[in-house]
């Protein structure tokens, strides 16, 4: 097969690569990404004559596009996430790890063929602005027209890729195939994958990453979890900065002061919420703008400061939730432009998704293709269905959001799931403390999380299905790189989600996070007071700005309350994680989980913040 490689294409190893692969996967023809509208718009034309696309009414949402996986295909497969280091150590127990050698015989006989009857796209990105000295890129080879354009949404791709490449630049060679290779005469379906094989396996001293059998979000669009968390991480580990998945956000008070956050939260906990956050309307003069929803990457500037990017240039988004209430820009990102995964289609050729109107539809296609009325007793939408939306449509987006130097941040913070234990807000007494706060975060399971719902998992930094190696050495080197910073930016925990006795969320949440917000600014510049907990600092009532919202002293008191005895608990299962850990967690965890336990032994059973 001839290969049409692009005129500007002067990197040897690369082209080298690409007809190795070719060769290997046997695709009917190969395709290489410019990146252009025109591509894109071919591209969708495309698969909405195959049916992998439905397009959407151009006048209720332009330019867009909705797409329904196959039924098990429908979230990340951790089960099936490997790293593959040479040692068995470095991926550590958190992980699943297979021997390279083993692995890459495993890969090579998947890939053998995998490509027949279909295209072959190869796809240059970067993850971060183009030519940024902390941008990475990364090419991919996939044979999913669905990767190619979702990656155009997410990522910088295309043909300016491969000048920033030159002769000899570095990237992250990144395979992909739905593993649904057609013979010929073979009918395609609209969403091909393989039902049986899935394998989604990095190798981090080759920073190479080989996905095979999906075609579902972080799975297959390998920018996203695979290169910028997991290899990434790995770089970072070496290099001394931090991958992390978190949000970035800046707020400006009504003086026109700025600070910038980052928060991680594990997946379909908030994020995109937070980084989207619209204040209250007696918030006059407060304005939130978002960097990025998902993943940072943060240095050491020279202004001893940390510094932050967000390597993306699109949103992955939970749909269901999403509303104007929950989320005006999210609604208005997704107003255009945007490809819809797994929502329903509505007779007027829009979507719907649960939580989007108070009304439903009366009726509409699910997103296993079939009829649907609110009293079918099934989801319309996944519970994990996503839009694709390019960043640049957010009305809130930040002016520095694609500033190559990063966003200075004065805080990071940590939160999960949980209808009880942790408190609203508190801030950790120390860099140490906070680096505990986040290794022993729990969350309650949810559909982008493999395993049962509802559960409490141990998700340390929101990083356990991302860090691609160590976890006790993750968290070292979080503990090193705090001692590297003058003064390191203050850390605090947030919990959206306490419920009442009733198991309603005891917690507004969404736009009144503004007011917890308000309090971790004010203390990350030393302002704003707080008193000792057992756990850590926290506001009193009197501390957090109430204006605008009726919510009641007791009520305050009760979502900050910390309860002795689900608290003996809580560290029982930190020590769970701990024990799994233990030849190469650092000391000074244990020395944190010993500090926990007798300042919770010495105080009340039932504490808050009116004692
Ligand atoms: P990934 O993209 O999977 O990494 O997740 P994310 O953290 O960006 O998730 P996202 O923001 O899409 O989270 C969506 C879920 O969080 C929905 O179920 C929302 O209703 C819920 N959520 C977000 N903010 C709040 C809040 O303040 N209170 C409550 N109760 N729920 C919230
Ligand atoms: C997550 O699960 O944390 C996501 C979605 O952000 S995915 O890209 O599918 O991993
Ligand atoms: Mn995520």
């Amino acid at each position: 097969m001839t290969i049409n490689h692009p005129a500007n294409l002067k990197h040897d190893k690369l082209r080298a690569w690409v007809e190795e692969m070719a060769a290997l996967c046997q695709p009917d023809s190969v395709h290489w990404c410019d990146g252009s509208q025109k591509e894109y718009d071919e591209l969708c034309a495309q698969m909405v004559q195959s049916g992998t696309f439905i397009k959407l009414d151009e006048k209720k949402r332009p330019n867009s596009f909705l797409a329904f996986s196959d039924p098990s295909d429908v979230a990340r497969v951790e089960d099936r996430t490997y790293i593959c280091s040479v040692d068995k150590n470095d991926a550590g127990p958190t992980n699943n790890w297979m021997d390279p050698a083993e692995m890459h015989g495993i890969m090579d006989k998947l890939f053998d063929g995998c490509m027949r009857g279909r295209t072959m796209y190869v796809i240059p990105f970067s993850m971060g602005p183009l030519g940024s000295h902390i941008a990475q890129i990364g090419v991919e080879i996939t044979d999913s027209p669905y990767v190619v354009v979702n990656m155009r949404i997410m990522t910088r791709m295309g043909s300016a890729v491969i000048d920033v490449l030159g002769e000899d630049g570095d990237f992250v060679p990144a395979m992909h195939t739905v593993g649904a290779p057609l013979e010929p005469g073979q009918q395609d379906v609209p969403w091909p994958c393989n039902p049986t094989v899935k394998y989604i396996v990095h190798f981090p001293e080759e920073r190479s990453i080989w996905s095979y059998g999906s075609g579902y979000g972080g799975n297959a669009l390998l920018g996203k979890k695979c290169l910028a968390l997991r290899i990434a991480s790995v770089m970072a580990r070496d290099e001394g900065w931090l991958a992390e998945h978190m949000l970035i956000l800046g707020v400006e008070d009504p003086q026109g002061a700025k600070s910038y956050v980052a928060a991680a939260f594990p997946s379909a906990c908030g994020k995109t919420n937070f980084a989207m956050l619209i204040p209250p309307a007696s918030f006059e003069g407060w304005k939130v703008t978002t960097v990025g929803d998902d993943i940072a990457w943060i240095k050491l500037g020279q202004d001893g400061r940390l510094h932050a990017i967000n390597p993306e240039a699109g949103y992955f988004g939970v749909a269901p939730g999403t509303s104007e209430k929950t989320n005006p820009n999210a609604m208005l990102a997704c107003s255009r432009d945007t490809i819809f995964t797994n929502v329903a289609l509505t007779p007027d050729g829009d979507v719907w998704w649960e939580g989007m109107t108070k009304t439903p539809p009366a009726q509409a296609i699910d997103w296993q293709r079939k009829e649907w009325t609110p009293d079918s007793g099934r989801k319309a939408a996944h519970p994990n269905a996503r839009f694709t939306a390019p960043a640049s449509n957010n009305p809130a987006i930040d002016p520095a959001w694609e500033d190559p130097a990063g966003v200075p941040i004065a805080a990071f913070i940590f939160g999960g799931r949980r209808s009880n234990t942790v408190p609203l807000i508190m801030q950790a007494t120390n860099w140490v403390h906070g680096v505990y706060i986040a290794a022993t975060m729990g969350s309650e399971t949810t559909a982008a999380a493999f395993g049962q719902m509802g559960v409490v998992r141990r998700d340390p930094f929101a990083m356990l299905p991302f860090a691609g190696y160590h976890m006790a050495d993750y968290f070292d080197h979080w503990l090193d790189f705090g001692r590297t910073i003058p003064n390191p930016p203050r850390i605090f925990s947030v919990n959206w989600f306490r419920t009442d006795k009733d198991g309603h969320f005891a917690w507004p949440g969404f736009g009144e996070n503004m007011r917890v917000l308000k309090w971790i600014v004010e203390r990350a510049h030393d302002r704003g007071a707080a008193v000792e907990s057992p756990i850590g600092w926290m506001p009193r009532y009197e501390d957090l700005d109430w204006t605008g919202l009726d919510f009641s002293r007791e009520q305050f008191n009760e979502i900050m309350s910390v309860d002795r005895d689900q608290w003996k608990q809580e560290i029982l299962n930190h020590e769970e994680l701990f024990i799994r850990l233990y030849d190469q967690l650092p000391r000074e965890m244990l020395f944190q989980k010993e500090l926990l336990l007798s300042s919770l032994w010495r105080s009340p059973e039932h504490w808050d913040p009116g004692v």
